[in-house]
């Protein structure tokens, strides 16, 4: 079932959301919605808040034409943690699904490690490089309250994206999650 994504302005997403313990039930539907809801905006990337569950779990999908050895594959994480980042950091536009119509740019670490458990809810390690380490970075922020926005170094780093019919062309627009 496809859910509505919040806008950035709901309180939910700026608030820590809870841990997952238990893995049966209700939250394998949550985690269907959230692969549908996310493919459904065109989105790379969702986190359980974005539609108003303050729960830690992220999804995370590149699309298949994106130059990344993991395009296409998807990842479902309960309780994600960053346990090492990388020193080296780089400067890329992002954009939210809860903040459409802008892309901001934002200094982010150029890999990171991230741990967690699936699905199953069996321990998983992932070590994320470039553009799938900047999602796992923005979807790991809403669990914390944290939006993209936060870490604009002045407000010129956030662009308006040139709008034409039927909404903003996807050549002008960086990957949303
Ligand atoms: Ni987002």
């Amino acid at each position: 079932m496809i859910r509505p994504i919040l806008l950035a302005d709901e309180p939910i997403l700026r608030q820590k959301a809870k841990r997952v313990r238990r893995f049966e039930g209700a939250i394998q539907a949550l985690v269907d919605d959230m692969v549908e809801t996310m493919h459904q905006a065109k989105g790379v990337g969702l986190a359980a808040p974005q539609i108003g569950v303050p729960l830690r779990l992220i999804v995370v999908e590149l699309p298949e034409d994106h130059e990344d050895n993991s395009s296409g594959k998807l990842f479902v994480l309960f309780n994600p943690e960053i346990v090492k980042s990388s020193e080296e950091d780089e400067e890329e536009e992002e954009g939210c699904l809860c903040l459409p119509g802008y892309v901001g740019t934002v200094r982010r670490a150029n890999s990171v490690t991230v741990k967690g458990q699936d699905r199953q809810g069996r321990e998983r390690r992932i070590k994320a490089e470039g553009f799938l380490a900047r999602v796992f970075q923005h979807e790991i922020d809403h669990l914390n309250g944290i939006l993209y926005l936060d870490h604009l170094e002045s407000p010129d780093a956030l662009r308006r994206l040139p709008t034409e019919e039927g909404g903003p062309s996807d050549r002008e627009t960086a990957p949303l999650s």
